[in-house]
């Protein structure tokens, strides 16, 4: 199950990304926005770090209209490691050494026909499971406040 997440910035790109996942036959569950109004991207943050911190999903996926604050705002949350990324090779070298759990992207920035690529990339690059990457990992954690 993936998590998705979006503000009005990243509406219409998640459009896109959830006809995708349909179509590969991939579950999701929509936390929103839900139309392109103004909101806040913290609040969808929020809701993707917690159903992946749950265990309710294994990955997620947010958009806001450039990644940074959505990105931002959900690796405020320990256990959380999502990346912006607006290409493929640091889709994959996510996933390989850093075990991003989130994948953050920018609707203003990238087009959609990348984007799917990179969700691709991002759903189908198993994490290398090598020592040093573990342990950088780890290091990570460690250094990470409490959430609320
Ligand atoms: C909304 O206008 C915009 O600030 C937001 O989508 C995002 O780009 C923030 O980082």
């Amino acid at each position: 199950m993936i998590a998705l997440g979006c503000d009005h910035g990243g509406f219409e790109l998640m459009g896109a990304v959830k006809e995708h996942l349909e179509k590969r036959g991939l579950e999701y569950k929509d936390f929103g926005t839900h139309s392109a109004d103004s909101c806040d991207y913290p609040d969808f943050a929020k809701a993707v770090a917690s159903a992946v911190l749950s265990g309710e999903c294994d990955r997620g996926i947010l958009i806001c209209g450039t990644g940074i604050g959505i990105s931002i705002a959900a690796n405020r949350f320990e256990g959380i490691r999502c990346a912006l990324c607006h290409d493929c090779f640091s889709a994959e070298a996510t996933r390989l050494h850093n075990d991003a759990n989130i994948l953050a992207m920018g609707g203003r920035v990238v087009g959609p026909g990348h984007a799917l690529k990179i969700v691709d990339t991002f759903l189908d690059t198993p994490f290398s499971d090598e020592e040093r990457h573990k342990r950088r990992i780890a290091k990570i954690e460690e250094n990470h406040k409490k959430a609320d």
